[in-house]
């Protein structure tokens, strides 16, 4: 077993990040050893019961701990403030107290809104998060941050509240749809990119290596070294205070922008991918590159992994037809611009990113109608 401890300015917010096959047979157990072995509702999505359900009840059950199933559906729709509040309403029909914990298994959509139901449930209750997607893997799960959406924006209403226990088990992703293990490729690329050259290498080697999860301890290594970008990065600035994990959105300037003129039809991996593409060519176009071939190499990447490079040609494939001015246009309410200027997270090489306030919109549209 893999144990990376993400270590936070309270130390009662620290908690292990365990990474092994295997994990979620052995869930009960773990929680007993984290002195959680009080009363526990489980909450997760039809899909994620479906294939990785059996598991989890067995391994409670075998640990003596007693638990309700909260069970809701698949999907965005689900984030929401009324499903938050049928939760709660659920937990107390349940007779869950402040001895319980909640037990978060899913993607990201599942740990958000547990997580946000466990913070804010009796004024917080212990959270434990197992995350079954490659993106909640390496990126949903790690860092504290929790929340739902509302009609008007995403993750406009949440808080830091991080998990006393993370169990990262690998073969949950064997159920997982390669759609979903692409688009959270484009969060481990971005990774690697921000914070890891080696695994940067590794993967531009042999792009189409990583169009489906690679097995046993490739795939381990593969979610530790994304996770443990991520997770250092969120040691440094924990409550988003310091500028340092404005590095996380990386492609995420281009991608947001992206999202909001298809109404958010695209998948957010697929506009994170076209969104670091563009990305690394501004930075090229600006002179910051010391490895001009990195959007070259980049586009490879992305091709073998089956995500998009070129942004207008992928949008017209969702029916969406726009400009790089009507890009530059949604840009402008992204809710990480500051003070009116547009930020870009831009390359410097691989394992060196920085965060620019002062881009010359003129180049913006030269990267977007290079990469069109
Ligand atoms: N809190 C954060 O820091 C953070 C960071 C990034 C993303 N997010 C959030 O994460 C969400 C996206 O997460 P996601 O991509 O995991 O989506 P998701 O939770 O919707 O999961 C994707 C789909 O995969 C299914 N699924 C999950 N695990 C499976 C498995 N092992 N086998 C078969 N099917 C499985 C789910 O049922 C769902 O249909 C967004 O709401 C986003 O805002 C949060
Ligand atoms: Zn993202």
């Amino acid at each position: 077993m893999r144990t990376l401890h993400l270590r936070l300015p309270e130390a009662d917010r620290s908690h292990p990040i365990l990474i092994d096959s295997g994990l979620l047979d052995r869930c009960g157990e773990l929680l007993v050893r984290a002195g959680l072995g009080g009363p526990v509702a489980l909450i997760s999505d039809a899909m994620v019961m479906a294939h990785q359900g059996e598991r989890v009840r067995r391994a409670l059950r075998q640990a003596g701990i007693p638990f309700v199933e909260l069970v809701l559906p698949p999907g965005e729709e689900t984030k929401t403030l009324s499903a938050a509040a049928d939760l709660y309403r659920q937990l107390v029909r349940a007779g869950l107290g402040r001895d319980g914990t909640l037990l978060a298994v899913g993607g990201g959509v599942i740990l958000d809104l547990a997580g946000f139901v466990a913070a804010t449930y009796m004024r917080g209750i212990p959270f434990v998060s197992a995350p079954t997607t490659l993106l909640a893997m390496v990126d949903a799960a790690i860092g504290g941050k929790v929340g739902v959406d509302l009609p008007e924006g995403k993750n406009l209403v949440g808080a830091f509240y991080p998990p006393r226990l993370l169990l990262i088990d690998p073969t949950a992703l064997d159920t997982l749809p390669t759609s979903e293990w692409r688009h959270g490729m484009a969060e481990v690329v971005k990774a690697a990119l921000i914070g890891d050259p080696a695994l940067w290498e590794q993967l531009r080697a042999a792009p189409a290596r990583w169009a489906q999860p690679p097995e046993g301890r490739e795939r381990l290594e593969l979610l530790e070294r994304a996770i443990a970008v991520k997770a250092r990065i969120v040691e440094r600035d924990p409550w988003e205070t310091q500028g340092e994990r404005e590095q996380l959105n990386l492609g995420h300037t281009f991608g947001h922008a992206f999202e909001r003129l298809s109404g958010y039809r695209v998948p957010h991996g697929e506009a994170v991918a076209a969104g670091m593409r563009a990305a690394a060519v501004l930075s090229a176009r600006l002179g910051l590159l010391e490895t001009p071939d990195l959007p070259h190499e980049l586009e490879k990447l992305l091709q073998g992994l089956g995500l998009p490079t070129r942004w207008q040609a992928w949008l017209s494939g969702y029916g969406i037809q726009a400009t790089p001015e009507e890009v530059i246009e949604a840009m402008g309410t992204d809710k990480k611009r500051r003070a009116g200027r547009l930020r870009f997270v831009l390359l410097h090489r691989p394992g060196l990113v920085r965060t620019y306030g002062d881009v010359p919109p003129e180049a913006v549209r030269q990267a977007l109608m290079e990469t069109a």
